[in-house]
């Protein structure tokens, strides 16, 4: 966590194309953009952090052109609808400056791309309940694998679709790592407990890692777990998908265990392995437990109770 704590505040933790601290205030200036009533000024608390970030992550050139075209998106439309206080005309003058050249964009430059929009221009979506609830049916963990290569074109697509994952301020502190090298994958899932007796026909693995340095404060050390297990969940579905079967293993907090495997991945100390997923193609002729699953009945209770 302090190793995270020191990378947070260099900024560096996400190899140079990405800044948690812009993520989140960007995210917070979204949400003031869409708030009801929308407040003549808002934001004024964390603006000038937010428009040096921004410069800072634009100098490095090695930052993210999306992530850049998001924030500067946002923060054009920002600039636009706020009223004037001392410390928002500042924050204007040092980004138009410092990050935009030395005017504000004429009307027709502005990038409008990934401001927000209103919730009537969401993408719409074909799939039912129904569809949806067969490739949840569908996805069974799936021990057993044929001897086929699995493309790391694939996967990426399976992660591109984990990417859309809900995240704590939009923040997603995680990565994956991919090993479509079959030895190379019995050799990472062998560090884990749970893979004995069929982790040597894995034919890939992706290791999901959390990254401490999205955070200033240890209280939001757990966010890592839930936001890089959302999103594994959906990288679980979409390979489903994609024709692929997936099986989740478990990352215990066993010194041994994490020094194997950090030594193999070569990880700093300000990541932590949230979990493995075998991937592959199932197969078809090998068992799948029934896993039998709890209904609403007994997941649900009703507050006030009824
Ligand atoms: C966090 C987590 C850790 C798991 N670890 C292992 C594991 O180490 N070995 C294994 O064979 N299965 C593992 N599983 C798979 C579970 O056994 C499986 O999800 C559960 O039995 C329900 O079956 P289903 O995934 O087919 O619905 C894990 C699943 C989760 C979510």
């Amino acid at each position: 966590m302090l190793e995270g704590r020191i990378r947070y505040y260099e900024n560096s933790g996400h190899g140079g194309r990405s800044s948690p601290l812009l993520r989140r205030n960007t995210h917070r200036v979204e949400k003031g953009l869409i708030m009801k009533p929308r407040r003549p000024v808002f934001a004024e608390g964390f603006i000038l952090e937010t428009v040096h970030a921004f410069n800072r992550a634009r100098s490095t050139g090695t930052h993210s052109d999306e992530e850049l075209t998001w924030a500067g998106d946002v923060l054009d439309e920002y600039f636009e609808v706020v009223s004037d206080t001392p410390v928002i005309r500042q924050a204007r003058n040092v980004y138009y400056t410092g990050a935009r050249g030395d005017a504000v964009p004429a009307e027709g430059e502005r990038r409008t791309k990934s401001k927000p929009y209103p919730r009537s221009e969401s993408p719409a979506s074909a799939i039912s309940f129904e569809d949806l609830f067969g490739l949840f049916v569908r996805r069974r963990s799936v021990r057993w694998y044929l001897d086929k290569t699995v493309s790391a074109e694939l996967l990426r697509s399976a992660v591109d679709a984990a990417a859309q994952a809900p995240s704590a301020c939009n923040r997603q502190p995680f990565r994956f790592i991919v090993t479509t090298e079959p030895a190379s994958a019995s050799r990472i899932a062998q560090c884990a407990g749970g893979t004995a007796g069929f982790s040597h026909q894995f034919p890939a693995i992706v290791v999901v890692v959390g990254n401490l340095s999205a955070y200033p404060l240890e209280r939001d050390r757990h966010l890592i777990y839930i936001d890089a297990a959302l999103a594994s969940m959906q990288l679980m579905l979409a390979a489903e998908t994609l024709g692929l079967a997936t099986c989740p293993i478990n990352w215990p907090d066993v010194d041994e265990a994490e020094k194997r495997i950090r030594k193999i991945l070569k990880l700093p100390l300000h990541e932590r392995v949230i979990m493995l997923i075998a991937i592959g193609y199932g197969d078809p002729a090998s068992g799948v437990p029934y896993s039998q699953k709890k209904r609403s009945d007994m997941l649900v209770d009703e507050f006030p109770p009824k």
